[in-house]
């Protein structure tokens, strides 16, 4: 074990402070897991790059393997030059960040290991008085283990911050419990509860577009709204993670998280300041107003699905009960539609619909707003009049785009849906931040608006429990669809009781 480094002040927690150019520790469990090569390595990286690692800073990757700090440099340096665009990728900077890096094998469930962890992170910083973040990227079986033992070696400092990787738990009660035990170790807002597509540009453009614009605010709600959409596609499977997808499913994997967070940032009402509290209020109060969906209500307002073979992106994709760790018997959804209501004077009797799958035609996140048509068309009849739709795109090509009725150009008055259509990344040519460095970003300022608090996350279990209870009590099994569709034809007919279509058929 190595621990180089250089001590550093700190700041005080609770409060969004600047840390930037401080030294922090960073200390990830499940270091050499995917998440961590994937995301949470690079976007160190580039928040080392960026300044917001002081000198002295230590990223310490935490997990079982028998390897030591240099080893570990040798990993992290592949998985950042695989998932670091080549143009910010320099000797130069990998060197700085190099230079942080440290490892330490711990078996996390074994507390007599955690001294060894004090030691290496008091070596640097022996007042315990620097900002230090705890990442555990890992099973939610190890949260209440590791935060224990951390405090049994006295890590859990004022300034320390632990941050919850999904999935916090695998029904509400066990949500409840895992809340409840990190809760007599951290304090609620030590407490980082990460969900990335907070994260992600364009749900914070979303937020934006929502109260830094006046004509969206008159518009926002059931007057004007005729209904909302939110797709959550990918073309992708289950990637080699069959055994964890299995036992989770597309309801727990994204519904009760990343889709219900969009849906709060959609349906909230304008929160008093982007403070975190005034903000997880608003998103908390839409979670309490969604119509439970129980029983019969849940079975004919939802629609789960699961891939069979077919061609995705040009090439034969395997059936889900094909993909290794997955049993031939499996009946775990890889595609959920749901139409969802939420009780209030806002949105009563406005459908969203939501719907997400893997293998599904194509990679695609949006939401789409469609407004009412207009109440009495001038016109005459017009088979080209098509609603206003607001569609804000999260990936790929992030962007906004409006639907607008004009005139096509000519004698006659005939109408044409054309779009206003805002490409961020045509629009602003800076580099693309992940929604994990800009996330972890916060964690070091302390800023827990994007991240969720403990009765959201409880209260969006509340609403999913039930709908997870209507599946297992009834007989019918999830419907099948070809791997490269847009999942089972039972979906559009979900959609199409209310006269509607999801967007790419419409
Ligand atoms: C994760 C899910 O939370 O989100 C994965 O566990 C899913 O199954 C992923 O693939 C999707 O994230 P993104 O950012 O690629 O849309």
């Amino acid at each position: 074990m190595v621990c180089n480094g250089m001590g550093g002040e700190g700041l005080d927690i609770g409060e969004a402070q600047q840390t930037k150019g401080q030294p922090v520790d960073v200390v990830i469990f499940g270091g050499t897991g995917d998440l961590a090569k994937r995301k949470l390595l690079p976007a160190l990286y580039h928040l080392n790059n960026s300044g917001w690692l002081g000198e002295g800073s230590m990223v310490l990757g935490v997990s079982r393997g028998n390897i030591d700090s240099a080893a570990y440099r040798d990993v992290v340096r592949e998985a950042c030059q695989q998932h670091v665009d080549a143009e910010y990728f320099s000797a130069a900077a990998w060197d700085s960040f190099a230079a942080r890096l440290h490892y330490l094998s711990l078996d996390a469930t074994s507390q007599e290991e955690y001294a060894a962890l004090a030691a290496c992170l008091q070596q640097e910083d022996s007042s315990g008085d620097r900002v230090r973040v705890f990442y555990l990227a890992t099973s939610p079986d190890l949260f209440v283990p590791i935060c224990q033992s951390l405090a049994t070696v006295n890590l859990v400092t004022p300034k320390a911050r632990m941050v919850l990787e999904k999935p916090l738990g695998h029904n509400l009660a066990s949500a409840r419990l895992i809340n409840q035990q990190v809760g007599q170790v951290f304090q609620e807002n030590q407490i980082f509860r990460i969900d990335h597509y907070l994260g992600k540009e364009a749900v914070q453009n979303l937020i934006a577009l929502r109260f830094a614009n006046a004509f969206f605010e008159p518009l926002w709600g059931r007057t004007s709204v005729s209904h909302v959409q939110i797709t959550l596609a990918e073309s992708l499977g289950v990637e080699g993670r069959g055994s964890f997808y299995d036992k989770t499913g597309a309801l727990r994997d994204m519904v009760q998280n990343h889709m219900l967070q969009l849906l709060c940032i959609i349906a909230m009402e304008p929160p008093i300041s982007i403070q975190p509290t005034a903000v997880r209020n608003e998103k908390l109060k839409v979670l309490q107003a969604l119509k439970p969906l129980i029983g019969d209500e849940a079975l004919r307002n939802s629609v789960r699905g699961q891939y069979r073979g077919g061609i995705v992106d040009g090439a034969p994709a395997p059936a889900y009960v094909d993909e290794p760790n997955v049993p031939d018997d499996s009946t775990t959804e890889t595609f959920v539609a749901l139409r969802a209501e939420i009780s209030t004077w806002r949105w009563a009797g406005v459908p969203f619909y939501l719907r997400t799958g893997k293998r599904l035609a194509h990679h695609l996140s949006e939401v789409a707003v469609t407004f009412r048509q207009v109440p009495h068309l001038i016109f005459g009849s017009s088979r080209h009049m098509m609603p206003n739709r607001l569609v804000i795109r999260l990936q790929p090509d992030e962007g906004i785009k409006l639907g607008l009725m004009v005139k096509a150009p000519g004698e006659r008055m005939r109408l044409r849906s054309v779009a206003l259509n805002l490409n961020f990344a045509e629009t602003f040519k800076a580099r693309q931040v992940d929604a994990y460095e800009r996330l972890l970003m916060d964690v070091l300022r302390g800023d827990l608006t994007l991240f969720i608090h403990r009765d959201e996350q409880e209260a969006a279990w509340t609403w999913v429990e039930p709908i997870m209870a209507a599946w297992a009590a009834s007989e019918d099994m999830p419907r099948p669809y070809p791997a490269g569709s847009w999942g089972p034809p039972s979906a559009s007919a979900l959609i199409a009781r209310d006269n509607f279509a999801w967007f790419e058929e419409s």
